[in-house]
């Protein structure tokens, strides 16, 4: 993207990354006007983003990506020349419940998206670009050995992964078929600050501070690739000033961890923060039922990224995580606010 493109769309910036996503914006290139578009769902936090409410160059627009005619009428409105599609349904085990929920606002309202873009740029994209943010989750489980690469084959599980995959596959389309011009990257598994407690660490922060039981899926021995949040949004930020256009690129930090040893790390650090006796709260992990399709494993390779554009994570997860905590134990409001009202009744459903 060159300097002149000034108006940017971001969709899903009162969410957990998007919110990131739009504060480096905003605060990085005043020279850009930032749109942030949210539907504010369950997920969806004004709170998140509070600090940019006067910032000139920040806008807020309430809307749902499921309605076409909106985002038809609102690209037409301000032809922005540049989206950053993070907005999502993003919960593996909501998928699980409620899978229409997922190809409805992942599937269709990409679609939406792309409709809209096109018609706002109908003459010529000279300039523009749709930037599709993704998951490493499309590409399926790994065995023990391995690592997702940009070539690997699609092969989602879940109904979120699936979901997702087809909308990375509909951009895909859109460049090939119209040209519209894109970028996407698929990143693995994010943690930091403002993420909804319905993920495993800030549900996990919230469970020990409560010393709630820790509900571990299964036998535990399923890996993750973690990243901290404010390191995927300077990967975003650099593919889209510095990626090439119709390329997806893979995010992440070379940083598996098995659910069980990230839980007794978290455990460790939380009993020297709430000056608890070492060990108590890993007497809170329960086993229990396992998620159903659960992955086994995901690992990025995040050489491309890191050959072609130079990007890298700025933290280690030592480092990342430390601040996590610190940020949950500091901002009590902000958990108690989320996990009030509609999270009780789906913690009774999901754990009871
Ligand atoms: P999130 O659930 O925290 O936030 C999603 C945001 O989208 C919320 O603010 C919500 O209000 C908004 N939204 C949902 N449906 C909408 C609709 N129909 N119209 C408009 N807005 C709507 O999600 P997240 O974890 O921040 O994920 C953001 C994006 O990054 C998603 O596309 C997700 O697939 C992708 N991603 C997430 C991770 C991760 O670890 N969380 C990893 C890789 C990729
Ligand atoms: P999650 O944060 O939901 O991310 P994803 O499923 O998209 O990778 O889960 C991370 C891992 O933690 C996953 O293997 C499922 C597991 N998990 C639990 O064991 N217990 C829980 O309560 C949750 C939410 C997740």
């Amino acid at each position: 993207m060159s300097e002149k493109n000034k108006s940017i769309l971001i969709t899903g910036g009162a969410g957990f990354i998007g919110s990131h996503v739009v504060r480096l914006f905003v605060n990085k290139y005043p020279e850009y006007q930032i749109y942030n578009l949210d539907a504010l769902t369950y997920a969806g936090n004004l709170e998140n983003i509070k600090d940019l409410e006067s910032q000139k160059n920040y806008h807020f627009i309430k809307a749902d990506i499921k309605e076409g005619d909106v985002m038809h009428e609102l690209f037409l409105e301000h032809r922005f020349d540049a989206v950053i599609h993070l907005a999502a349904e993003s919960h593996v085990d909501r998928s699980i419940t409620n899978p229409n929920d997922f190809i409805e606002t992942n599937v269709l309202g990409t679609a939406n998206l792309l409709n809209a873009f096109r018609a706002a740029h109908e003459n010529s994209f000279e300039g523009k670009l749709f930037y599709h943010v993704s998951t490493d989750e499309v590409y399926g489980s790994l065995g023990k050995t391995g690592l997702f690469t940009e070539t690997t084959s699609y092969d989602p599980q879940s109904p979120y992964a699936s979901s997702k995959a087809a909308s990375d596959h509909i951009v895909r389309a859109y460049g090939n078929t119209y040209g519209l011009p894109f970028v996407i990257s698929n990143c693995s598994n994010n943690y930091g600050a403002n993420q909804f407690p319905e993920k495993l660490i800030p549900l996990f922060i919230n469970n020990i501070k409560k010393s709630m039981p820790l509900p571990v899926y299964g036998d535990g021995n399923y890996t993750r690739d973690w990243l901290f949040v404010e390191d995927h949004a300077t990967a975003i930020d650099t593919i889209f000033h510095e990626g090439t256009l119709g390329e997806t690129y893979n995010i992440g930090g070379f940083n598996e961890w098995t659910n069980l040893n990230l839980i007794k790390l978290l455990c460790q650090l939380m009993d020297q923060k709430l000056g608890r006796d070492k060990g108590s709260s890993e007497q809170l992990i329960t086993y229990v039922k396992d998620r159903a399709g659960h992955d086994r494993r995901y690992a990025i390779d995040a050489d491309k990224i890191n050959r072609n554009l130079g990007w890298k994570p700025s933290v280690t997860f030592e480092e990342g995580l430390e601040k996590t905590l610190d940020w949950y134990l500091a901002n009590e409001n902000w958990l108690d606010n989320v996990t009030s009202g509609a999270y009780q009744t789906y913690y009774k459903k999901m754990y009871s």
